[in-house]
Protein backbone atom coordinates (compact mmCIF):
# COMPACT_ATOMS: atom_id res chain seq x y z
CA UNK A 1 0.00 0.00 0.00
CA UNK A 2 1.68 3.33 -0.42
CA UNK A 3 2.15 5.68 2.49
CA UNK A 4 1.44 9.26 2.07
CA UNK A 5 4.58 10.73 3.16
CA UNK A 6 4.53 12.46 6.97
CA UNK A 7 4.39 15.98 5.65
CA UNK A 8 1.04 15.23 4.10
CA UNK A 9 -0.40 13.45 7.17
CA UNK A 10 0.26 16.85 9.17
CA UNK A 11 -1.19 18.85 6.84
CA UNK A 12 -4.26 16.95 6.71
CA UNK A 13 -4.68 16.55 10.85
CA UNK A 14 -4.31 20.52 10.37
CA UNK A 15 -6.93 20.92 8.36
CA UNK A 16 -9.21 19.10 10.20
CA UNK A 17 -8.38 21.63 13.29
CA UNK A 18 -9.30 24.50 10.75
CA UNK A 19 -12.07 25.01 13.68
CA UNK A 20 -9.88 25.42 16.47
CA UNK A 21 -6.35 27.06 14.37
CA UNK A 22 -6.50 30.53 15.66
CA UNK A 23 -9.03 30.78 17.62
CA UNK A 24 -9.63 32.82 20.95
CA UNK A 25 -10.70 29.83 22.76
CA UNK A 26 -9.41 27.41 23.61
CA UNK A 27 -5.85 28.75 22.35
CA UNK A 28 -4.16 25.00 23.40
CA UNK A 29 -4.80 21.90 21.40
CA UNK A 30 -3.37 19.18 19.72
CA UNK A 31 -2.41 19.64 15.97
CA UNK A 32 -0.92 16.16 15.57
CA UNK A 33 -1.55 12.97 17.01
CA UNK A 34 0.86 10.60 15.85
CA UNK A 35 0.23 7.09 16.42
CA UNK A 36 -3.57 7.32 16.03
CA UNK A 37 -2.75 9.72 13.15
CA UNK A 38 -0.26 7.77 11.15
CA UNK A 39 2.89 9.00 11.68
CA UNK A 40 4.23 7.67 16.08
CA UNK A 41 7.70 10.08 16.00
CA UNK A 42 5.62 13.01 16.48
CA UNK A 43 2.82 14.33 18.67
CA UNK A 44 2.59 18.03 18.05
CA UNK A 45 0.40 20.50 20.43
CA UNK A 46 -0.11 24.04 20.08
CA UNK A 47 -0.12 26.36 23.19
CA UNK A 48 -1.12 30.01 21.86
CA UNK A 49 1.23 30.92 19.53
CA UNK A 50 4.11 28.15 20.39
CA UNK A 51 3.89 24.83 19.02
CA UNK A 52 5.39 21.89 20.86
CA UNK A 53 6.79 19.24 18.83
CA UNK A 54 7.70 15.60 21.11
CA UNK A 55 9.74 13.67 19.21
CA UNK A 56 9.42 9.82 20.10
CA UNK A 57 11.94 8.72 17.77
CA UNK A 58 15.73 8.06 17.99
CA UNK A 59 17.02 11.78 19.20
CA UNK A 60 17.66 13.75 15.62
CA UNK A 61 20.93 14.47 14.32
CA UNK A 62 22.00 18.45 14.01
CA UNK A 63 20.78 19.40 10.79
CA UNK A 64 17.83 17.02 10.38
CA UNK A 65 16.16 17.73 7.03
CA UNK A 66 13.03 15.76 7.19
CA UNK A 67 12.49 17.42 10.62
CA UNK A 68 13.49 21.25 9.52
CA UNK A 69 10.85 19.84 6.58
CA UNK A 70 8.31 19.75 9.27
CA UNK A 71 9.07 22.86 11.22
CA UNK A 72 8.80 24.87 7.65
CA UNK A 73 5.67 23.09 6.61
CA UNK A 74 4.30 23.89 10.58
CA UNK A 75 5.13 27.50 9.78
CA UNK A 76 3.74 27.38 6.79
CA UNK A 77 0.20 26.13 7.85
CA UNK A 78 0.08 28.01 10.88
CA UNK A 79 1.34 31.46 10.16
CA UNK A 80 0.59 32.78 13.89
CA UNK A 81 3.28 30.66 15.36
CA UNK A 82 5.76 32.16 16.73
CA UNK A 83 8.36 29.78 18.76
CA UNK A 84 8.45 25.72 18.26
CA UNK A 85 9.90 23.67 21.48
CA UNK A 86 11.18 20.24 20.81
CA UNK A 87 11.53 17.65 23.05
CA UNK A 88 13.13 14.42 22.61
CA UNK A 89 11.53 11.73 24.36
CA UNK A 90 14.47 9.07 24.14
CA UNK A 91 17.23 11.50 24.39
CA UNK A 92 20.08 10.54 27.59
CA UNK A 93 20.02 14.52 28.23
CA UNK A 94 17.83 15.81 30.73
CA UNK A 95 17.56 19.06 28.88
CA UNK A 96 16.56 17.51 25.64
CA UNK A 97 13.84 16.08 27.39
CA UNK A 98 12.34 18.85 28.91
CA UNK A 99 12.66 20.61 25.41
CA UNK A 100 14.38 23.28 23.56
CA UNK A 101 13.40 26.16 20.89
CA UNK A 102 14.21 25.34 17.69
CA UNK A 103 12.77 28.01 15.98
CA UNK A 104 11.93 31.62 16.74
CA UNK A 105 10.89 34.47 14.40
CA UNK A 106 12.26 36.91 16.69
CA UNK A 107 16.36 36.98 19.07
CA UNK A 108 14.02 36.73 21.62
CA UNK A 109 11.75 33.97 21.24
CA UNK A 110 8.00 33.86 22.42
CA UNK A 111 7.20 31.09 24.57
CA UNK A 112 3.68 31.22 25.15
CA UNK A 113 3.08 31.10 28.92
CA UNK A 114 -0.48 31.92 29.07
CA UNK A 115 -3.28 29.73 27.84
CA UNK A 116 -7.16 29.93 27.47
CA UNK A 117 -9.81 27.81 27.88
CA UNK A 118 -13.76 28.18 28.33
CA UNK A 119 -12.46 31.56 29.41
CA UNK A 120 -10.37 30.91 32.02
CA UNK A 121 -6.54 31.38 31.81
CA UNK A 122 -4.07 28.80 32.45
CA UNK A 123 -0.36 29.15 33.20
CA UNK A 124 2.26 27.08 30.96
CA UNK A 125 5.87 26.61 31.76
CA UNK A 126 5.83 25.00 28.59
CA UNK A 127 9.81 23.83 29.60
CA UNK A 128 9.76 23.10 33.14
CA UNK A 129 8.97 19.10 32.78
CA UNK A 130 8.98 16.62 29.62
CA UNK A 131 5.19 17.09 29.04
CA UNK A 132 4.37 20.84 28.74
CA UNK A 133 2.10 20.75 31.92
CA UNK A 134 -1.25 21.13 30.78
CA UNK A 135 -3.04 18.41 29.72
CA UNK A 136 -5.04 18.72 26.60
CA UNK A 137 -6.87 15.27 27.25
CA UNK A 138 -8.73 16.50 30.05
CA UNK A 139 -10.32 19.73 28.40
CA UNK A 140 -13.92 18.09 28.40
CA UNK A 141 -13.23 17.21 32.48
CA UNK A 142 -12.19 20.86 32.68
CA UNK A 143 -15.70 22.14 31.19
CA UNK A 144 -17.35 19.83 33.53
CA UNK A 145 -16.08 20.76 36.60
CA UNK A 146 -16.59 24.95 36.01
CA UNK A 147 -19.74 23.40 35.19
CA UNK A 148 -20.35 21.79 38.76
CA UNK A 149 -18.00 24.38 40.45
CA UNK A 150 -20.42 26.33 41.63
CA UNK A 151 -20.97 26.44 45.82
CA UNK A 152 -18.80 23.15 46.39
CA UNK A 153 -15.88 22.07 47.95
CA UNK A 154 -13.37 20.20 45.82
CA UNK A 155 -10.47 18.02 46.33
CA UNK A 156 -7.85 18.17 43.57
CA UNK A 157 -5.45 15.21 44.51
CA UNK A 158 -2.00 14.73 42.24
CA UNK A 159 -2.82 18.26 41.48
CA UNK A 160 -0.27 19.10 39.20
CA UNK A 161 -0.03 22.63 37.90
CA UNK A 162 -3.49 22.49 38.96
CA UNK A 163 -5.60 22.69 36.09
CA UNK A 164 -8.32 20.81 36.84
CA UNK A 165 -8.74 22.95 40.15
CA UNK A 166 -8.13 25.91 38.44
CA UNK A 167 -11.49 25.10 36.55
CA UNK A 168 -13.96 24.39 39.24
CA UNK A 169 -12.64 27.80 41.08
CA UNK A 170 -13.86 29.20 37.66
CA UNK A 171 -16.49 27.85 38.30
CA UNK A 172 -17.54 29.00 41.97
CA UNK A 173 -15.53 25.88 43.56
CA UNK A 174 -13.35 26.38 47.12
CA UNK A 175 -10.16 24.17 45.74
CA UNK A 176 -7.99 22.46 48.45
CA UNK A 177 -5.11 21.32 45.87
CA UNK A 178 -2.27 19.08 46.79
CA UNK A 179 0.57 17.24 45.13
CA UNK A 180 3.78 16.31 46.53
CA UNK A 181 5.52 18.59 44.30
CA UNK A 182 5.49 22.68 45.35
CA UNK A 183 7.33 23.64 41.81
CA UNK A 184 4.06 22.60 40.11
CA UNK A 185 2.03 23.84 42.84
CA UNK A 186 3.57 27.58 41.52
CA UNK A 187 2.00 26.89 38.48
CA UNK A 188 -1.54 27.10 39.92
CA UNK A 189 -1.19 29.51 42.24
CA UNK A 190 0.27 31.69 38.76
CA UNK A 191 -3.25 30.55 37.21
CA UNK A 192 -5.51 31.95 40.03
CA UNK A 193 -3.43 35.08 39.93
CA UNK A 194 -4.04 35.23 35.96
CA UNK A 195 -7.89 34.79 37.23
CA UNK A 196 -7.96 36.99 39.68
CA UNK A 197 -8.34 34.50 42.49
CA UNK A 198 -7.16 35.19 46.08
CA UNK A 199 -4.17 33.05 46.38
CA UNK A 200 -4.27 30.85 50.09
CA UNK A 201 -1.19 29.09 50.72
CA UNK A 202 -3.31 26.84 52.41
CA UNK A 203 -4.99 25.65 49.64
CA UNK A 204 -1.79 24.74 48.22
CA UNK A 205 -0.39 21.74 50.08
CA UNK A 206 2.82 19.80 49.16
CA UNK A 207 2.39 16.73 50.19
CA UNK A 208 2.69 13.27 49.87
CA UNK A 209 -0.74 11.94 48.77
CA UNK A 210 -0.66 8.80 51.04
CA UNK A 211 -0.24 10.77 54.31
CA UNK A 212 -1.87 13.42 52.95
CA UNK A 213 -4.95 11.34 52.91
CA UNK A 214 -4.82 9.80 56.00
CA UNK A 215 -4.71 12.79 57.97
CA UNK A 216 -7.73 14.42 56.26
CA UNK A 217 -9.46 11.19 56.42
CA UNK A 218 -8.36 11.40 60.03
CA UNK A 219 -9.81 14.44 60.80
CA UNK A 220 -13.32 13.25 59.19
CA UNK A 221 -12.79 15.87 56.50
CA UNK A 222 -15.29 15.43 53.21
CA UNK A 223 -15.38 17.04 50.30
CA UNK A 224 -18.41 17.29 47.24
CA UNK A 225 -16.06 16.29 45.32
CA UNK A 226 -12.70 14.80 44.62
CA UNK A 227 -10.45 14.32 41.47
CA UNK A 228 -8.31 11.40 41.26
CA UNK A 229 -5.99 11.80 38.68
CA UNK A 230 -2.68 10.43 38.67
CA UNK A 231 0.06 9.28 37.04
CA UNK A 232 -0.13 6.00 35.91
CA UNK A 233 3.00 4.56 38.41
CA UNK A 234 4.21 6.35 41.14
CA UNK A 235 5.91 4.98 44.40
CA UNK A 236 6.74 6.74 47.39
CA UNK A 237 7.43 5.51 51.05
CA UNK A 238 3.78 6.00 51.19
CA UNK A 239 2.45 3.65 49.34
CA UNK A 240 2.13 2.89 45.49
CA UNK A 241 0.05 4.02 42.86
CA UNK A 242 0.12 1.43 39.86
CA UNK A 243 -2.87 2.09 37.53
CA UNK A 244 -2.31 -1.38 35.82
CA UNK A 245 -2.79 -3.43 39.05
CA UNK A 246 -4.01 -1.04 41.65
CA UNK A 247 -6.73 0.88 40.62
CA UNK A 248 -9.45 -0.28 43.07
CA UNK A 249 -6.78 0.10 45.78
CA UNK A 250 -6.82 3.93 45.15
CA UNK A 251 -10.22 4.63 44.76
CA UNK A 252 -11.08 2.90 48.36
CA UNK A 253 -8.13 4.93 49.48
CA UNK A 254 -9.95 8.52 48.58
CA UNK A 255 -13.43 7.27 48.81
CA UNK A 256 -14.15 8.09 52.75
CA UNK A 257 -13.04 11.89 51.64
CA UNK A 258 -16.36 12.28 49.57
CA UNK A 259 -19.22 13.11 50.98
CA UNK A 260 -22.51 10.92 50.78
CA UNK A 261 -24.12 11.97 47.54
CA UNK A 262 -20.71 13.56 46.44
CA UNK A 263 -18.43 12.52 43.10
CA UNK A 264 -15.62 10.95 42.60
CA UNK A 265 -13.78 11.82 39.32
CA UNK A 266 -11.35 9.19 38.87
CA UNK A 267 -9.12 9.86 35.42
CA UNK A 268 -7.61 6.51 34.27
CA UNK A 269 -4.93 7.23 31.76
CA UNK A 270 -3.15 3.40 31.30
CA UNK A 271 -2.85 2.21 27.59
CA UNK A 272 -2.84 -0.78 28.47
CA UNK A 273 -6.05 -1.20 30.80
CA UNK A 274 -8.91 -1.02 28.07
CA UNK A 275 -11.83 0.69 28.59
CA UNK A 276 -14.40 -2.68 29.09
CA UNK A 277 -11.41 -3.90 31.82
CA UNK A 278 -11.73 -0.42 33.52
CA UNK A 279 -15.52 -0.76 33.43
CA UNK A 280 -15.42 -4.64 34.81
CA UNK A 281 -13.30 -3.42 37.51
CA UNK A 282 -15.37 -0.70 38.32
CA UNK A 283 -18.81 -2.45 38.57
CA UNK A 284 -17.22 -5.38 41.00
CA UNK A 285 -16.78 -2.21 43.01
CA UNK A 286 -19.84 -1.11 42.90
CA UNK A 287 -21.98 -3.68 43.73
CA UNK A 288 -23.61 -3.48 46.94
CA UNK A 289 -24.58 0.03 45.93
CA UNK A 290 -22.66 2.91 47.54
CA UNK A 291 -20.65 3.51 44.65
CA UNK A 292 -22.43 4.40 41.02
CA UNK A 293 -21.14 5.19 38.01
CA UNK A 294 -22.46 8.49 37.08
CA UNK A 295 -21.08 9.81 33.85
CA UNK A 296 -17.85 9.08 31.52
CA UNK A 297 -16.57 12.16 29.94
CA UNK A 298 -15.31 12.09 26.34
CA UNK A 299 -11.53 13.31 25.65
CA UNK A 300 -12.10 15.92 22.88
CA UNK A 301 -11.31 14.87 19.15
CA UNK A 302 -8.01 16.76 18.77
CA UNK A 303 -6.72 14.41 20.78
CA UNK A 304 -8.42 11.31 20.48
CA UNK A 305 -8.19 11.55 16.33
CA UNK A 306 -11.03 12.65 13.94
CA UNK A 307 -12.85 10.22 12.27
CA UNK A 308 -11.12 11.16 9.02
CA UNK A 309 -7.77 11.83 10.10
CA UNK A 310 -7.39 8.41 12.47
CA UNK A 311 -5.19 5.67 10.66
CA UNK A 312 -4.46 3.39 13.30
CA UNK A 313 -6.02 1.95 16.81
CA UNK A 314 -4.90 2.06 20.47
CA UNK A 315 -2.61 0.02 21.94
CA UNK A 316 -6.22 -1.40 23.90
CA UNK A 317 -9.65 -0.74 23.01
CA UNK A 318 -10.58 1.99 24.96
CA UNK A 319 -14.15 1.72 24.62
CA UNK A 320 -17.00 2.66 25.76
CA UNK A 321 -14.26 5.35 26.26
CA UNK A 322 -13.24 7.15 23.24
CA UNK A 323 -9.41 6.99 24.29
CA UNK A 324 -6.86 5.41 26.39
CA UNK A 325 -7.53 8.25 28.83
CA UNK A 326 -10.84 7.45 30.41
CA UNK A 327 -12.45 9.63 32.59
CA UNK A 328 -15.65 8.00 34.99
CA UNK A 329 -17.53 10.78 37.56
CA UNK A 330 -18.97 8.36 40.39
CA UNK A 331 -21.09 9.20 42.91
CA UNK A 332 -20.04 7.75 46.06
CA UNK A 333 -22.81 7.20 49.26
CA UNK A 334 -22.02 6.47 52.67
CA UNK A 335 -24.27 4.18 55.43
C1 LIG B 1 -0.45 12.91 35.85
S1 LIG B 1 0.03 14.26 36.85
C2 LIG B 1 -1.51 14.77 37.40
C3 LIG B 1 -2.18 15.60 36.34
C4 LIG B 1 -3.02 16.72 36.86
N1 LIG B 1 -4.20 16.24 37.55
C5 LIG B 1 -3.39 17.69 35.75
O1 LIG B 1 -4.53 17.68 35.27
O2 LIG B 1 -2.52 18.47 35.30
C6 LIG B 1 0.88 13.49 38.14
C7 LIG B 1 1.22 14.34 39.38
O3 LIG B 1 1.22 13.42 40.47
C8 LIG B 1 2.18 13.83 41.41
N2 LIG B 1 2.50 12.67 42.27
C9 LIG B 1 3.00 11.48 41.93
N3 LIG B 1 3.08 10.66 43.00
C10 LIG B 1 2.60 11.36 44.07
C11 LIG B 1 2.41 11.06 45.45
N4 LIG B 1 2.72 9.87 45.95
N5 LIG B 1 1.88 12.01 46.23
C12 LIG B 1 1.55 13.23 45.74
N6 LIG B 1 1.71 13.58 44.44
C13 LIG B 1 2.23 12.65 43.60
C14 LIG B 1 3.35 14.33 40.59
O4 LIG B 1 4.14 15.24 41.34
C15 LIG B 1 2.61 14.99 39.40
O5 LIG B 1 2.48 16.37 39.62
Amino acid sequence: MHEPDPLSRIDGAVAARADLIGGEDPTAFRLFNGHLEGDGRYVIDAYGATVVIYHHGEPLAEGDEAFSALVARLHERLPSVRTVILKERKSTLHDRRRGRVVSADRAEPVVGDVVREHGVRYAVDLLMRQDAGFYLDTRHLRRWLQDHGAGASVLNTFAYTGSLGVAARAGGASVLHTDRDARVLAVAKASYALNGFPVDRRDFRARDFWSFVRDRKGRGERFDVVVLDPPFFSSTTGGRVDLNRRTTQLVNKVRPLVQSGGKLVLVHNSLFVSGAELMRELDALCTGGWLRVDASIDVPEDVAGFASTRVRASVTDPAPFNHSTKIVVLEVRHR
